[in-house]
């Protein structure tokens, strides 16, 4: 009797379980490229666990306009050419309605042409570059600029450290390297500090040697290298042997646990400016750093982490204020991004499509990165 009924039983249960699934809505689809492998990992890495962790806390209150969030994340393996490859793809292929990256200006700078191009909102969650937001008005971001930046690490330089006479050393195919050092340059020198050489190099670049003898031969009494921790490691590493015992300090590129990992004794005593510090005893911050510390295996997030979780916030909230995920009326409402509250402050979105954030100072320790001090924009 049971027999012949279990089969047609189960063959209910699949249309129902179908028409349930036809009644929920489609996922709204946002697109993430990131630098997961290759020469900054550690960024893409970061980033992407902070934009993960918030689409799923979104997810599981519900979603927005009734809508699950699907977050298709492509790796560029931080090579050039490849994030333009990749926003031209979850346009067209994929479907997204926004695209979230990147942490490097020079691949935000690749891909926010196509970005503009199919009007489709780009949020970059910490690129610092000002040419980034430049390229037109669907481009974003929810960090501050490197204008900001230059002047807190040249602050910081004169009167923290008490330098008068600096050695610069560029990345030249960075265009955050080459745009802080500008602004870190104007303002050590109004304020009464002598920039005494700059020296150059190329991302990739492994051998500091030549730069760093100049540099020796400078007699200057501090180095301050604008570029992103691969090379900052190195070159840290290589003045030491050089017998360069002064002040290295750099920006947020030094951010990455490989710069203590790589650079060892040889980065103790440096400095660098970044977004937020974990230390921060706020309830904004301390609640973030335990839901992600769950959610990734005892982590502790850093900036690119809380920028990453930032702003998959502040598109959430945009959709959700939009009422649509149409394009137009979503890049106005991230336009009118006002006063959220965030992890690394509250995020207003100027006229410019740039937010303006408080900077932290950090000195490495012992081996730890040490929070110093706070710079209100
Ligand atoms: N601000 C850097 C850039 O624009 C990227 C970065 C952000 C690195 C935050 C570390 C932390 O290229």
């Amino acid at each position: 009797m049971l027999r012949p009924l279990f089969p047609r039983f189960l063959a209910a249960l699949a249309i129902l379980s179908t028409v349930l699934r036809a009644a929920e809505p489609p996922p709204i689809k946002v697109g993430e490229f990131a630098s997961l492998t290759g020469k900054e990992a550690a960024f893409g890495q970061s980033s992407h666990k902070g934009t993960l962790l918030a689409v799923e806390e979104i997810n599981a209150a519900g979603g927005v306009l009734g809508r699950k969030i699907q977050l298709i994340t492509e790796d560029n393996q931080s090579k050039a050419g490849e994030s333009a490859t990749i926003a031209k793809k979850l346009i067209s292929r994929d479907k997204v309605v926004a695209l979230i990256g990147e942490v490097a200006s020079m691949r935000s700078l690749e891909a926010a042409p196509i970005a503009q191009q199919f009007r489709i909102p780009m949020i970059s969650p910490s690129s610092t570059n000002p040419k980034v937001t430049e390229i037109g008005n669907y481009v974003f971001r929810v960090c501050f600029i490197d204008p900001f930046q230059g002047v807190v690490m040249a602050k910081f330089a004169r009167n923290s450290l008490k330098l008068k006479r600096v050695a610069v050393l560029t990345s030249v195919s960075s265009a955050y390297s080459v745009g802080l050092a500008k602004y870190f340059k104007e303002r050590f020198t109004q304020d009464g500090g002598a920039i005494a050489l700059e020296q150059r190099f190329t991302e990739g670049d492994k051998d500091f040697k030549a730069q760093l003898t100049a540099i020796k031969a400078a007699n200057v009494d501090g180095i301050f290298l604008p570029g992103y921790y691969t090379e900052a490691a190195l070159v840290c590493k290589q003045a030491r042997d050089l017998g360069l015992n002064l002040p290295l300090f750099g920006g947020d590129g030094w951010e990455a646990p490989q710069l203590i990992s790589i650079g060892g004794a040889a980065v103790e005593g440096t400095y660098y400016s970044t977004h937020y510090s974990p230390e921060n005893k706020s309830p904004a911050v301390s609640g973030f750093v335990e839901r992600f510390r769950k959610r990734w295996n005892n982590e502790v997030p850093d900036a690119m982490a809380a920028l990453g979780y930032d702003a998959a916030m502040v598109l959430a909230d945009a959709i959700k204020r939009a009422g649509t995920t149409d394009s137009a009326k979503l890049r106005e409402a991230l336009a009118a991004t006002k006063n959220l509250p965030g992890v690394t402050g509250d995020t207003t979105l100027d006229a410019q499509r740039n937010a303006s954030k408080a900077a932290v100072v950090i000195a490495v320790r012992d081996g730890k990165f040490k929070f110093l001090e706070t710079v209100a924009p």
